[in-house]
């Protein structure tokens, strides 16, 4: 049996991802998509027609606790399947500075961003499909540089754009190729948790892209086995600068930029 797996697939990326799986991914018998609302992942179900919506099977779960793992590792066991796609986009950023940010909400975000993408990808790597499995992991440009005032996030950024990198290296020898997607910002719930306490800068608003346009390049790059995808002009000039420009320079041009937009 030939499957997907797909986290966060409740809202934004992650649900464009299980749409757009359902309905290419011919190969596949079954597509698991995993988020803690149920309900909306029954109404994306509901959204396909009758032969792909048959395909789903909805994972009700939350990934920064142990119960979730160890019903997917059951549903492993039990079913053997291959795993043609791996997609991890569950993920969520709190923007503020680090000592103002409580303590409870920044263990969160690693322990989701990070340690519940770590683990899964662990548990599904034995069935992945050699040859033909993909895996596709939700980084973001905030991987490229630390970013002050959302530094715990772009941190566990980089750490899944590293891991990624490293593991598409690893798995050569079974032709399964790894792709971290580095988006800037994009239109999804994901703005509503992270401005609950300070909002993103203007500039950055400017060129918020599309979910749709970053899930269809970032399934693109994964067929190409590109090991990253980077959305928009935008986007890969952040990524060469931040390889050529000093940190503390950029760091002091965002800053201004920021001050600018809120001055207007
Ligand atoms: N939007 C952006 O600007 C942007 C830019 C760069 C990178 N990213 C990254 O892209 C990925 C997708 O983000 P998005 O923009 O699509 O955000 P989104 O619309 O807020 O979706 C986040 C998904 O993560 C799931 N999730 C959150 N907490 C969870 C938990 N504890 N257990 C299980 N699932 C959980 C949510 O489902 P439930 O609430 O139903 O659990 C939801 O399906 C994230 O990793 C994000 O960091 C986003």
């Amino acid at each position: 049996m030939y499957i997907a797996i797909i986290t966060g697939a409740s809202s934004g990326m992650g649900r464009k991802c299980g749409e757009i799986l359902a309905d290419k991914l011919r190969k596949a018998d079954e597509i698991w998509l995993i988020a803690r609302r149920e309900r909306a992942m029954t109404e994306l179900a509901h959204s396909l027609p009758k032969s792909k919506r048959e395909k789903i099977r909805i994972i009700e779960g939350d990934l920064t606790e142990d119960a979730a793992f160890e019903r997917i590792s059951e549903m492993l066991s039990e079913k053997k399947p291959k795993i043609l796609f791996l997609v991890n986009a569950a993920g969520f950023g709190k923007i503020g500075c680090t000592e103002e940010l409580c303590e409870k909400i920044q263990s969160d975000m690693i322990r989701l961003n990070v340690e519940a993408l770590v683990r899964l990808t662990r548990i599904c790597l034995p069935y992945m499909a050699d040859r033909v499995g993909r895996i596709i992991n939700f980084a973001s440009a905030a991987a490229f540089l630390p970013q002050p005032g959302f530094a715990v996030y772009a941190a566990s950024k980089s750490f899944v754009l590293s891991f990624s990198e490293a593991l598409n290296y690893e798995l050569r020898h079974r032709e399964i190729s790894v792709t971290a997607v580095c988006p800037g910002p994009v239109k999804t719930e994901f703005f509503d948790l992270a401005e609950e306490f300070e909002e993103i800068a203007l500039y950055k608003k400017l060129v918020i892209a599309k979910p749709e346009k970053v899930v269809k390049k970032a399934l693109r790059d994964s067929v190409r086995r590109r090991p990253v995808s980077v959305y928009g002009i935008s986007m890969k000039g952040l990524r060469i600068i931040s390889r050529i420009l000093p940190h503390r320079l950029v760091f002091k041009v965002m800053s201004a930029a920021d001050k600018k937009d809120r001055r207007q």
